[in-house]
């Protein structure tokens, strides 16, 4: 299809603190017949694609491209973090790991606040205190557990050896290595193997890593959770201020969850729940566009950004109200995403007249009393489909790397609300529902989302960007299904987002109308278009009507799709 304020061909790739380059986008993705993983790293890809033509399932590639990652892409990619997996077997059964970090038994909802109550910013997101107890090893455990099919040495095998022979490491890695090598011996006093001077083509080994892989390979998963691996864990956190314990690992335990599940037209939209908000605050924002011909508004028209941006803002207030972990909170999850409710919070839309967000606060629902990241997909030869979404939280996580062990330790604690009203690095607010509590999840944003159409998969798709995750999701699904765009196209296609709070609507920069953007204003949007150089990095695989498979890989990073 043609957009026609879009130059497809000719798109400024601009990451945070990159330098911009020109690419051609293709406007068809990698075609497979049989299988495909699409994810941030081409090695991490081609990983998963082998493990699955050996005859394992989507669910063993998991466990390998999520470890891949881990060596190949540790700027989000882990073991000392956390995420969550959507799944649909081939039988047609749902079901969601949620594998998020915790807060440590030892934390409090004053962690972050000094004697006068004023919020210590930094402490959340850099050095000890900043690391929630990781999920990410259980969390492949217990997906193995449940629905591998093949040995978890068998898994490992490789990733190890990639761990041990190194990579070739991109010009956006060289230079984030650059940069970020010196930020990681200041935080923690040590230098590490990202002291240096790194390009573009450079061999990049991890020999610890290997052998903490090599370790859980051959112990299990209480190596990292009761092992010689805690026990060098646990050490290294409380010699950096923080307080994680042996028994903080030792009670972690991956959830399995119910995914939030609700209809868009024709197609069954199968998102992460809570502790996510991404699948609930999907769910409205759909729901809430629903009723709107968007497709007859056209693609980025001010109709239509009008309509998912009241959306959106009307989503990301309910989320800082009514969301949190649900072993902690009751959330009305039904109501939140009921189609009479949601009536309800769109009757106020005007298309004259921006909705303020100082006006707007969460809905009333009866009785209630109340950057870094990456996503991958994955769909076997068996029908099998996963959408998983995994993060240290900001790039390279709390930066604190384990020399001993090889991996960085994440800064999810950034992700509760450390002091009610107090934007977190996401600029996104909370209250009472995700504040800090020993052993509680904090919120998350992270939307891995399957899409069923006539009782088929449809599409996997999700994406990194913190508080933009899920609008990017939102628009990805609707760029295919109402614009008729192919898999690729809709990855590549401009994005905007709105959340509530702060009121103003951001844009990728140079790739919107100017008279679109200029009405907007009028109609009182304060449009943004110089804080988000990019808005989100979504990989995904749609299935086409002959049954072949499409790969949508961003180009906004070194994504890559790989299928057979
Ligand atoms: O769980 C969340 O919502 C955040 N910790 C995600 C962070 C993220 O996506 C950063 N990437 N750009």
């Amino acid at each position: 299809m043609k957009l026609k304020w879009f130059p497809l061909f000719l798109l400024l790739i601009a990451c945070k603190n990159e330098t911009p380059v020109e690419e051609k986008l293709p406007e068809i993705g990698v075609i497979a017949e049989h299988a495909m993983v699409v994810s941030a790293r081409k090695e991490a890809s081609k990983i998963g694609a082998e493990i699955m033509k050996k005859g394992g399932n989507a669910f063993d590639a998991m466990v390998a491209t999520e470890m891949a990652l881990a060596v190949t892409y540790p700027y989000a990619g882990n073991l000392g973090g956390g995420g969550f997996m959507v799944y649909r077997t081939q039988y047609g059964e749902l079901g969601a790991f949620d594998y998020r970090e915790k807060a440590p038994i030892g934390a409090s909802m004053d962690m972050y606040l000094d004697e006068n109550g004023e919020y210590l910013k930094d402490k959340s997101k850099v050095g000890g205190l900043a690391v929630g107890v990781p999920g990410t090893v259980a969390g492949i455990f217990a997906v193995h557990s449940k629905l591998g099919s093949l040995p978890m040495e068998d898994l490992l095998a490789p990733v190890i050896e990639l761990a041990r022979k190194g990579f070739i490491i991109t010009e956006m890695q060289a230079e984030r290595f650059n940069k970020y090598g010196p930020i990681f011996e200041e935080t923690s006093g040590i230098p590490s193997i990202y002291n240096g001077e790194f390009k573009a083509g450079d061999r990049f080994k991890n020999e610890a890593l290997a052998e903490t892989l090599s370790r859980i390979a051959k112990n299990g998963r209480s190596e990292f959770y009761q092992g010689e691996t805690a026990k060098v864990l646990t050490e290294f956190i409380q010699s950096q201020g923080g307080i994680i314990t042996l028994e903080d690992l030792d009670v972690y335990e991956a959830e399995l969850r119910d995914p939030v599940v609700f209809q868009y037209k024709d197609l069954k939209v199968i998102s992460m729940s809570p502790p996510s908000s991404g699948g609930i605050c999907l769910a409205q924002i759909l729901k809430s566009v629903a009723p709107y011909p968007i497709k007859e508004y056209g693609h980025n028209s001010v109709k239509t950004i009008q309509v998912m941006t009241e959306a959106e803002r009307r989503a990301y207030a309910d989320r800082s109200f009514f969301l949190g972990d649900p072993d902690f909170v009751d959330i009305p999850v039904d109501t939140l995403i009921s189609d009479t409710y949601l009536e309800g919070r769109m009757n106020d839309f005007s298309f004259d007249q921006a909705t303020e967000s100082a006006n707007l606060s969460y809905g009333t629902i009866p009785g209630y009393e109340s950057t870094e990241t990456t996503h991958y997909s994955i769909v076997d030869p068996f029908g099998n489909a996963i959408a998983v979404t995994t993060t240290l939280n900001a790039a390279f996580g709390s930066k604190l790397y384990v020399n001993e062990l090889g991996f960085f330790l994440n800064n999810e604690m950034d992700d509760f609300s450390a002091k009610p009203g107090e934007p977190n690095m996401f600029g996104l607010i909370g209250g009472e529902a995700n504040a800090i509590h020993p052993q509680k999840r904090m919120l998350s944003s992270m939307t891995p989302t399957l899409v069923e159409k006539d009782g088929e998969f449809w599409m996997s798709v999700g994406t990194p960007g913190g508080s933009t995750i899920i609008t990017s999701v939102l628009q990805t699904i609707l760029n295919v299904y109402e614009f008729d765009m192919s898999m690729q196209e809709a990855v590549n296609a401009p994005r905007f987002h709105h959340q509530w709070l702060p009121d103003l609507v951001q844009f990728e920069p140079d790739s919107f109308d100017p008279i679109v953007l200029k009405e907007l204003e009028e109609k009182g949007y304060t449009v943004d278009e110089k804080n988000a150089p990019v808005i989100g990095k979504v990989d995904a695989i749609l299935k086409l009507p002959d049954g072949t498979l499409e790969g949508g890989a961003d180009r906004r990073g070194d994504d890559t799709a790989v299928g057979f």
